[in-house]
């Protein structure tokens, strides 16, 4: 398949219009950042700096500009995306303190250790897990935290629907205490972890994903664009039937020195 053609089409669907593009909510992200600061919020300098990476229209990076009242850089390689996030901004007043950088997350390169925080709700996978915390932690001061959403298996043994439809889609994707490893190698201290809700999955990310796909005629109609309908229509189905058995889990950590 063409890769060009699936990144249309996913865009496509993933309209910028959608409230969110992954699971998560406000509550989601404001009890991440108790957890990681042990509601010390208020004591945060006043220079203090976040990247939020793979932000997306930036759902998140609104709540932490809220939250925080700190500059916050909301990286992503898709303008439409900004551009959204900065209309939603204006609307709420937060500009002043919203960056965004249209930019590849793969070429970042070795930071200077300038963020105080790294955030990534929804998009270490596109680097690996691995990989991004890896590159991240040179984004880092020392002692700098950082907060991730991924996809993980919760249980062994799921159905075998439920495993063949991620074999197809996320074929590593890990057990949710194999990336506590995967945290610890990587030079982190981890604070804390939990599972997101189910009503992080539904209320802002898949029924309005649900009411886009009703009728939903992709611009062109392509082997691409058939498949990603497809995957978008079996992501939900397959939550809706398997959702014991994988989840989104927001990991919570420090960087090591
Ligand atoms: C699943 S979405 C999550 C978006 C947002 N954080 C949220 O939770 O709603 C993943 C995001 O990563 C972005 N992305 C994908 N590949 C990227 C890359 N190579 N560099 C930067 N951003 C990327 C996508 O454009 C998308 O906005």
């Amino acid at each position: 398949m063409n890769h060009d053609k699936m990144m249309n089409a996913i865009h496509e669907i993933f309209d910028p219009a959608l409230p969110r593009l992954a699971p998560g909510d406000d509550a989601v992200t404001r009890h991440a950042l108790d957890l990681l600061f042990n509601g010390g919020l208020g004591r945060l300098s006043s220079d203090f700096r976040v990247l939020d990476v793979g932000c997306g229209n930036g759902s998140q990076t609104l709540c932490l500009a809220r939250e925080l009242g700190c500059r916050v850089t909301a990286l992503d390689n898709h303008q439409p995306y900004l551009d959204e996030l900065q209309r939603r901004a204006q609307a709420e007043e937060l500009s002043h303190l919203i960056q965004p950088l249209c930019a590849d997350m793969n070429t970042l390169g070795d930071g200077e250790g300038e963020y105080d925080l790294v955030w990534a709700e929804g998009s270490a996978f596109v680097m690996g897990i691995s990989q991004a915390l890896r590159a991240w932690r040179t984004q880092l001061v020392p002692g700098g935290a950082l907060g991730f959403t991924d996809l993980v298996w919760l249980q062994d043994e799921a159905p075998a629907a439920c495993r063949d439809f991620f074999a197809g889609i996320c074929p590593d994707m890990p057990h949710a205490n194999a990336v506590k490893q995967t945290v610890a190698d990587c030079g982190y201290e981890l604070v804390d972890t939990f599972t997101l809700p189910g009503h992080a999955w539904w209320k802002n990310f898949y029924m309005h994903l649900k009411e886009r796909l009703v009728g939903f005629q992709p611009a062109e109609d392509c082997e691409e664009s058939r498949a990603i309908l497809e995957m978008a229509h079996g992501e939900i189905e397959n939550y809706r039937k398997h959702s014991d058995w994988f989840g989104y889990v927001f990991y919570l950590m420090r960087r090591a020195d």
